[in-house]
């Protein structure tokens, strides 16, 4: 029996609304050449009102593709209107990474999963910690928990300039999550190894936040999910801190994996090559 990856000729899409800043064609792009794989994978932009209609016609095929990536503001959409969404998407309630499968759409979200092999590529060990301090309750940051809860992480500390959206998070990842107000920030570091940044604070033109990480336990591990510029002011301040530092890249990279293996049937590998092609390109 044929499959859905053979009917649709291997050929995946990028989504978003605006999408042209994506670096996902230039990832998948390389993957493709390396591996020698004929197939595509391009920036395809859609509004979110047509957004409902790229997801019947995917569906149908006459999209042509067989998957596909989805960012910003597709990711509830996509989860909401894809026919297999599987459970990690569910949590979350987004979807990042969609297929097509006997003329259904499957979907998942590769966010958490890529975070947490950029760590565990760059910061080995750092899963034998208790407690985590994750600041931001965005949709990045939910990804983040649940990957991080899931590697068994017992104590998550959500800080947000907006408490009231770190308590929905608490709220939907029960126990182990608990939220608190930016003001407690220093508190709630005591002790932690894992310190994570999910907002934008320090992103290239955003002004950069001064946070004194002392309060962490001992080769605590600090990471951004930003990754433009590579080593954000954040990074730097705890790298003279002398803390250990994992920048946002390879997060972005890892993310990437999944979907690559399931529309083009090969697992690719995130390489130091790669890392450069993404690097030369901001
Ligand atoms: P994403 O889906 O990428 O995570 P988001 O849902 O817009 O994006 O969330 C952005 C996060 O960055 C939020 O936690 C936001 O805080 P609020 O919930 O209080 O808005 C945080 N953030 C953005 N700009 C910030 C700033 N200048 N200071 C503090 N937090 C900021």
């Amino acid at each position: 029996m044929r499959d859905s990856r053979e009917t649709f000729v291997n050929h995946a899409f990028v989504t978003g609304y605006p999408i042209k800043h994506s670096r996902s064609p230039l990832i998948h792009g390389y993957w493709l050449k390396q591996l020698g794989i004929a197939g595509s994978y391009r920036a395809h932009e859609v509004a979110p009102e047509a957004f409902p209609d790229f997801m019947r016609r995917l569906r149908d095929g006459s999209a042509g593709f067989c998957g596909g990536n989805v960012t910003i503001p597709h990711k509830e959409m996509a989860f909401e209107l894809s026919d297999r969404p599987d459970e990690l998407s569910a949590e979350l309630g987004a979807a990042n990474t969609l297929w097509l499968e006997d003329g259904r759409i499957s979907a998942t979200n590769t966010d958490g999963r890529g975070f947490v092999a950029n760590l565990d590529e760059r910061a080995s060990g750092w899963d034998r910690i208790s407690t985590a301090v994750i600041l931001g309750a965005g949709g990045a940051s939910r990804a983040v928990i649940q990957a991080v809860r899931d590697r068994g992480v017992r104590t998550i500390h959500v800080v947000n300039r907006t408490t009231a959206r770190a308590q929905e998070l608490a709220d939907r990842f029960g126990e182990a999550v608990e939220a608190h107000p930016i003001e407690a920030l220093s508190e709630v570091m005591a002790d932690a190894g894992l310190f994570v940044n999910t907002t934008s604070l320090g992103m290239d033109g955003e002004p950069a936040p001064s946070i004194d990480f002392s309060p962490l336990a001992t080769g605590a591990v600090v990471t951004d999910i930003v990754y433009v510029p590579l080593k954000t002011p954040l990074l730097r301040q705890a790298e003279e801190q002398g803390f250990r530092i994992v920048d946002g890249l390879g997060m972005l990279l890892h993310q990437a994996v999944p979907g690559f293996e399931k529309w083009f049937g090969r697992r690719p590998v995130v390489d130091e090559t790669l890392r450069q092609v993404i690097i030369k390109d901001m």
